[in-house]
């Protein structure tokens, strides 16, 4: 705990920017997200969220700027390093391995978690939770609709049990009674003190479910705070999400 009895943060950033060539996607942004907090971040397309989750990932290389997770500066560490020290990720598009099956995809996702006990219990959890993968089981992940593909994913990326989850726009493209059921799990994670960093366009969901919230636009932070007090304020959602027009 430092002097002040905040929690100490579990991910870090320091500065980070990320260009590719000419495009400057992120531009110097510094975050954190503690220990059991949802965290959303928000933004309209372009902001360069995917941008900032795929470097925290290292899946994209940072330009310049630290990552540290757990005290330990991990910025160098590769994918699988990271997915081995407990940071999860569920992509933007999903991108789950189409030419294997739906059993295959959640053995994969779960195959940095040793313990056997640990693994059956998170498959049984989300085949619960989402009943259509039960069915589909034993079918080849590609001959998925896009929606179940994105249900698989989340489903994965849970599998091997991780301290902190980045979902890329978990609810995009889903069907109501499925965005109902992502926010649902969210609420669920969170109450069972999983931390997460949640990438959303469904603003008002993310912002009911997250304690804290972070909003970017081209490439910087233009908002950190509660995520009530930007829940509440028109003015910054309007004029960075475009939201009062879509209302
Ligand atoms: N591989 C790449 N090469 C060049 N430019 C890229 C690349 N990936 C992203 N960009 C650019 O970086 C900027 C940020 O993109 P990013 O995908 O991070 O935005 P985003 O906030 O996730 O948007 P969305 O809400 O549409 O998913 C955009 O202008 C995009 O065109
Ligand atoms: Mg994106």
């Amino acid at each position: 705990m430092r002097p002040n009895d905040e929690p100490e943060a579990m991910l870090e950033l320091d500065s980070v920017r990320v260009e590719y060539g000419a495009v400057k996607a992120v531009q110097s942004v510094s975050l954190d997200v503690r220990e059991g907090e949802v965290v959303a971040l928000l933004g309209p397309n372009g902001a360069g969220k995917t941008s900032l989750i795929s470097a925290i990932m290292g899946v994209v290389p940072i330009t310049s700027g630290t990552v540290r997770f757990l005290g330990r500066d991990v910025t160098l560490a590769s994918p699988e390093e990271k997915v081995r020290m407990g940071i999860g990720i569920s992509p933007e598009g999903r991108r789950i391995f189409a030419n294997l099956t739906v059993a295959e995809n959640l053995r994969l996702g779960a195959s940095s978690q040793p313990d056997k006990a640990i693994r059956e219990r998170n498959q049984h959890r989300y085949l619960e939770m989402f009943p259509i993968l039960k069915e589909r089981f034993h079918q080849k992940a590609g001959t998925l609709s896009g929606g179940e593909q994105q249900q698989l994913a989340i489903s994965r990326c849970l599998m091997a049990g991780p301290k902190i989850v980045m979902l890329d726009e978990p609810s995009l493209g889903l069907a109501p009674v499925i965005v109902e059921r992502i926010f649902d799990l969210i609420a669920e994670l969170k109450a069972a003190r999983l931390t997460i960093l949640l990438v959303e366009q469904n603003a008002n969901e993310a912002l009911a479910v997250a304690d804290r919230a972070y909003l970017m636009h081209s490439g910087r932070l233009r908002f950190e705070g509660e995520a009530s007090r930007l829940r509440e304020s028109e003015d910054l959602m309007s004029h960075y999400m475009g939201l009062a027009e879509a209302q």
